[in-house]
């Protein structure tokens, strides 16, 4: 009690009522800033805790599970808009008389469908300006051709006949757009070129 003499006079006031072993304390509070941030800490915490757990606040299971479907979604768009036409090659087999020799694939795989000069049948008319799958255009083909459409009954012929066939059928399925050959009635969208 009487060794406080060592102390000055403000760590005097500092001290409090209660000895310990002879142990005394001085109230150091904590900066203000500090403790109103604690008790914004638990106000906020109250509302946040009951909006998260019965308040319908979205789980970060559920959060990721949304954003990855967004992201999936976006993943599929890209892939239906970016086909992996090859634009060289297939400038090379145009020059090397791709619509000929595409006529004699598509006599070989495709008429069983889609009739002589592509009049359509059981698949579509080829010789309209009308379209299911993208414009008409040799890339659009291409994906057709080269995915298929199975759940309609159009094969997938990656796997079944060379890429330098598909190239070529390609060649010789872009001569017959727009001749309107009398056949198949006319599927799809209109597309104008
Ligand atoms: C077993 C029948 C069948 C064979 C064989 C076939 N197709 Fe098809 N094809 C279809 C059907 C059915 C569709 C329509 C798909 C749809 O409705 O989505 C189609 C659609 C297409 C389209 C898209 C038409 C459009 O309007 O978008 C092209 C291009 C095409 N076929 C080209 C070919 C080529 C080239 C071959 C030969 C390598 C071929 N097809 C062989 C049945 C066939």
């Amino acid at each position: 009690m009487n060794d406080d003499n060592h102390l000055s006079p403000e760590d005097k006031a500092k001290l409090r009522e209660h000895e310990y072993d002879g142990i005394k304390e001085m109230d150091h509070p904590l900066p203000r800033w500090w403790v109103m941030t604690f008790w914004l800490t638990i106000i906020f915490g109250v509302p946040y805790f009951f909006y998260y757990t019965v308040g319908g606040g979205i789980s970060l299971r559920q959060d990721h599970a949304e954003r990855m479907a967004i992201i999936n979604k976006m993943k599929e768009e890209e892939i239906k808009k970016s086909s992996n036409f090859d634009q060289a090659y297939y400038d090379n087999i145009l020059k090397d008389e791709g619509v000929m020799k595409g006529k004699i694939v598509f006599e070989t795989n495709c008429v069983a469908c889609h009739k002589d000069e592509g009049i359509g049948d059981i698949g579509p008319n080829l010789t309209d300006s009308f379209w299911i799958h993208g414009n008409g255009h040799a890339h659009d083909l291409f994906n057709v051709i080269w995915n298929g459409v199975e759940e309609k009954g159009m094969p997938v012929w990656k796997d079944m006949i060379s890429k330098e066939e598909i190239y070529q059928a390609i060649s010789y399925v872009y001569t017959l757009r727009n001749k309107n050959l009398k056949g198949k009635e006319s599927q799809g969208t209109k597309v104008d070129d």
